[in-house]
């Protein structure tokens, strides 16, 4: 969503901050803006759409050493070039670039235009430039304190003004800001993928902070008077592989064919086949500690939440630990009983998705233990739960999530090794799996370089008024990732159901030719689905089936089959989500879709 940029210090600030624009560009917007200072006064260009069409309003070198850059995805008011951010106060004294929402904002603008500000967007932002210009007496720290106490709501905001040439000011209330620490320069962000081509030193701002920054300095302050606690400067994750889309069309096929490298890396260090158990030294349980979990609940949205739901069935089915997976907004709206001896674990990508991070809090506030699952480092749900693992994908860029999810899932099924072995897995047992999770890079490299006939399938797809999704065990939260994959960026009307699920109602969907789309690895319900997928192809649906090669009965009941390689039948996940990948992926393009950005979404979804 919603994007800020900030830069002081010796370069020219237009081509920094277009810089950092682009780089927040995979998380959805609709318009963008930078306020630069040049010379007393400060500029300010917006334009609605890409950051290429404010690039071009702009010239390619600036005067300016400071500014403050917008990507805005609209919530209050349209997509207009008047509400796109930065906003000023009426003589352009003060300029605001904000991300979040101001719940009183139409009480302000009241009283504001009762004293006679003349408004001139929609949003609710506009109320904070005004407010400050209107307590501004020559400190601005003061000023932006008393406005931000007159609002009530969620904010990131960065602010700067034309009488402080060397200053921008950053605050945090429920959006996160990181600070980024250069020599004679600094910089914000809302998202250190900003900064990544300046430095690798950030701070990361804590609600109610406010941070000063300087070209040579950076000091942080309580909101609410006084200094903040000290900061300890970290280190941005190293950039895996290839910036940028590389030899690929598109991020999201860049994504895709990055697994290998991506479970890896979440694998690595971590599982000891020799020793036959598992280490995820962030989440700081003993064995003790692991014996005593009464459950274990996972939490998380969209494709987040349908890697906890595998990670829910893998938990229950081999620790035999009660397990259970929740969509993180239901779960923090409906008042959860919480277990002080359970275990919740927030999973999340970008660590920032507003619905996670306020689950983590229900379940913090009612005393219970919440670790993180989460890939960026540094980011608020990380930070929020303090212990937990990181998932190592690498910068995941396109909207639509693929390798978050097969690490996600990796990572769950090595807490479930760990977890295992406190109670029901035997040393050789343990060394078997803990093996086989070792080899799923190589089983998913051989996979994508020979992914069978994917476009066959997508003919069946892209010429379909609906589809459907079958499967059952963990191979249900992977027909419901594919169908996510498929309306997401391909905007195929679709669901998925778990197989069984089938004459209980879906089946009436059914006519000649619907694509059903089938899981059915060979695991403990292989039987189970190859029957259910007699009896859709009975009714005429014409069968993509999913499954293990060898298995001839799934090959001899499918139309188009693609068969993925075999694995632990807990693994399958790992395998078997990679052909709705990119089923998903080349059924957009066969569509001319926004693969990497489609229409409505946005990467880091920061608004509940
Ligand atoms: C996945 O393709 C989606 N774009 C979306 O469902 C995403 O997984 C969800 O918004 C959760 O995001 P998170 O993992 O960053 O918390």
């Amino acid at each position: 969503m919603c994007g800020i940029v900030g830069y002081v210090g010796h370069r020219d600030a237009g081509p920094v901050l277009l810089d950092g624009l682009r780089r927040l560009e995979y998380r959805g917007y609709d318009s963008a803006g930078v306020a630069i200072l040049e010379g007393e006064n400060l500029t300010i260009r917006r334009e609605v759409g890409q950051v290429s069409n404010l690039a071009a309003s702009m010239p390619e070198r600036t005067t300016s050493h400071l500014g403050i850059a917008h990507t805005r995805w609209a919530t209050h008011g349209g997509v207009t070039r008047a509400n796109a951010h930065p906003h000023a106060d009426t003589e352009h004294r003060v300029a605001v670039a904000h991300n979040g929402i101001l719940d009183n904002h139409q009480v302000i603008r009241r009283n504001l235009e009762a004293e006679g500000v003349v408004f001139r967007s929609d949003t609710d932002t506009e109320v904070l430039p005004h407010l400050i210009r209107k307590f501004y007496q020559g400190d601005p720290v003061e000023a932006l304190r008393r406005a931000l106490s007159e609002v009530r709501g969620t904010y990131g905001v960065a602010v700067v003004f034309a009488d402080h040439p060397d200053l921008i000011l950053a605050a945090r209330n429920g959006s996160p800001l990181v600070v980024g620490l250069g020599e004679g320069e600094n910089f914000i962000a809302s998202d250190s993928h900003a900064l990544v081509r300046y430095t690798r030193r950030v701070i990361y701002l804590e609600d109610g902070e406010l941070a000063v920054v300087k070209s040579d300095d950076v000091a942080t302050l309580r909101l609410s008077g006084g200094r903040a606690a000290p900061h300890t400067v970290e280190e941005l994750e190293p950039v895996y592989g290839v910036e940028g889309k590389g030899e690929f069309a598109h991020y999201m096929l860049k994504e895709i064919h990055e697994q290998p490298e991506s479970i890896a890396r979440c694998l690595r260090g971590r599982v000891l086949p020799e020793e036959g158990n598992a280490r995820l030294g962030g989440f700081e349980m003993s064995p003790r500690d692991l014996l005593a979990l009464s459950r274990v609940q996972l939490l998380g949205c969209g494709t987040s939440f349908h890697a906890g739901l595998v990670g829910a069935l893998s938990i229950e089915g081999l620790a035999r630990v009660p397990s259970s997976a929740e969509i993180a907004s239901e779960f923090r709206s409906r008042n959860p009983v919480i277990a002080s001896d359970g275990l919740y674990l927030a999973i999340s990508q970008s660590g920032e998705t507003a619905d996670t991070l306020g689950a983590v809090k229900e379940v913090q506030v009612k005393g219970g233990r919440v670790m993180g699952v989460v890939n960026v480092v540094g980011s608020s749900i990380a930070r929020s739960c303090g212990a937990g693992v990181y998932i190592h994908s690498g910068p995941e860029v396109a909207v639509a999530s693929t390798k978050a999810f097969t690490s996600q899932v990796t990572a769950l099924f090595i807490f479930t090794l760990m977890l295992a072995r406190t109670r029901t897995l035997s040393p050789h047992d343990a060394s078997r799996l803990a093996r086989a999770l070792m080899e799923a890079p190589e089983h998913v490299r051989a996979y994508l370089a020979s992914p069978g006939p994917i476009q066959e399938a997508v003919r069946l797809l892209v010429a379909a008024r609906y589809a459907l999704f079958m499967g059952r065990g963990v191979s249900w939260p992977v027909a419901m990732e594919g169908a996510l994959k498929l309306k997401e960026i391909a905007y195929i009307p679709c669901e998925a159901y778990p197989a069984g699920e089938m004459k209980h109602g879906p089946i009436a969907m059914l006519e000649k030719g619907t694509p059903v789309i089938a899981i059915v690895p060979q695991d403990e319900h292989h039987e189970r689905t190859l029957s259910n997928i007699q009896e859709v192809k009975a009714r005429g649906a014409s069968i993509i089936g999913i499954f293990t090669r060898g298995d001839e009965e799934a090959e001899r009941l499918s139309d188009v089959a693609l068969p993925v390689p075999v694995v632990d039948p807990l693994l399958t996940p790992l395998v078997t989500v990679l052909p709705l990948q990119l089923l998903a992926y080349q059924a957009a393009l066969a569509l001319g879709r926004d693969i990497d950005r489609p229409r409505n979404l946005a990467k880091s979804v920061t608004v509940e």
